[in-house]
């Protein structure tokens, strides 16, 4: 049986770009899968066929079981949507935006009022839930265009790219509402740039360039993929890096990198701690000195080179770009979900007209 979001073949040009190139995904139930994929990859154009705001020019495409072309109005009434940018009613101050997505939902005036001041506190936005959205920063509006699409909890939702733009605390505040959401039963795409986001929250990972998934998987699934742990030291001085570079090789089990901005090398390896001690003292016989020697497992960072050739972050586009990238510090656990799995999501139809 299909999953909650499925597609089949998708395409869509514009122009000479093809945006999607014969997109196929399976998204069970109640899972969450990650789209990661550098600027221009198509993820946005994908999320955009799915929540009916864009007609495919091939290929079928269901969600929550309905099909996306045939019904796109009963698509909206089963889905939230949290777009790229930002949509919120600039001449409405925080807490009204949010009362009014209520609203537009038939929750009673109390019940909108109530949620609006959940989400308000939820998402840090309690000293300005009273001013203009027009006042507010950058990060605030992505905040609040975020609560919005969690006043009412749809069955599937969709957010592209939801943390781009926040500081730490508020990425944190909505992984956490994420994985409420996910507990209470929502499927959910979500796209990103930052790997640590997927490493944390997608159940599955699909990783698009150019129109085209190139690879799926978990995210333990996909970092096997590129083999096992890597050293990675940093030399004290640019002109140790020659002979490290040298010394490394000797231990390498494929093809490492050098990063001489940050006098950083890297090499794939096998045989863990035991071998790490004999790099370090390799490298002390030969002169070199080091001022940080680690080993570690390959991040989503060292999968997506793999895979594209390129980081997620330098990758060729015409979008804002950017992002830390998550890399290295992004552990493999799944945090566990928790909660009551209330909050929820917005409207298909409140973001874009269907071009
Ligand atoms: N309406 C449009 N008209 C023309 N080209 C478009 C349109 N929408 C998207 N494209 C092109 O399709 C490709 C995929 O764009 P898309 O927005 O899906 O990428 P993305 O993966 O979301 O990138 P980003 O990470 O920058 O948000 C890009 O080359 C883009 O320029
Ligand atoms: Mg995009």
């Amino acid at each position: 049986m299909p999953g909650a979001i499925y597609a089949e073949g998708l395409v869509k040009t514009f122009g000479d770009v093809r945006a999607l190139d014969g997109v196929d995904l399976d998204v069970p139930e109640g899972t969450v899968l990650g789209m990661l994929g550098p600027n221009g990859a198509g993820k946005t154009t994908a999320v955009r066929v799915l929540t009916t705001l864009l007609r495919p020019d091939r290929g079928k495409a269901e969600v929550a079981g309905i099909d996306v072309l045939a019904h796109p109005d009963k698509v909206r009434r089963s889905i939230g949507l949290s777009g790229q940018f930002a949509a919120v009613d600039e001449y409405l101050t925080g807490r009204e935006n949010l009362t009014m997505v209520g609203q537009l939902y038939q929750m009673s005036g109390r019940d909108a009022k109530r949620r609006a001041a959940e989400l308000l506190e939820r998402f840090h936005l309690n000293d300005a839930a009273d001013r203009t959205a027009k006042t507010y920063s950058g990060g605030m509006r992505r905040r609040l265009d975020l609560a919005a699409a969690l006043v009412v909890s749809p069955p599937v939702m969709f957010m592209d790219e939801p943390t781009t733009g926040l500081d730490p605390r508020n990425r944190q505040a909505l992984w956490d509402v994420i994985q409420e959401l996910v507990a209470g039963g929502t499927t959910l795409l979500l796209t990103t740039q930052y790997l640590e986001e997927a490493d944390r929250l997608a159940h599955d990972i699909c990783v698009v360039d150019h129109g085209k998934v190139i690879a799926r998987g978990t995210s333990d699934q996909l970092k096997a993929r590129t083999g096992g742990e890597r050293v990675e030291v940093v030399v004290h001085a640019p002109e140790h890096l020659t002979v490290a570079d040298e010394v490394l090789r000797g231990f390498a089990k494929g093809e490492g990198t050098v990063e001489p901005h940050i006098r950083k090398l890297t090499i794939p390896v096998a045989g863990g701690a035991k071998l790490l001690a004999e790099v370090i003292r390799e490298l002390d016989v030969r002169g070199v000195e080091i001022d940080d020697i680690g080993l570690r497992r390959p991040t989503l960072d060292d999968v997506f080179i793999a895979l594209t050739g390129h980081t997620a972050e330098s990758a060729d586009g015409d979008g804002a770009g950017g992002g830390d990238g998550g890399g290295g510090a992004a552990g493999t656990e799944r945090s566990g979900t928790t909660g009551d799995g209330r909050p929820a999501s917005a409207a298909g139809h409140r973001k874009e007209g269907v071009r």
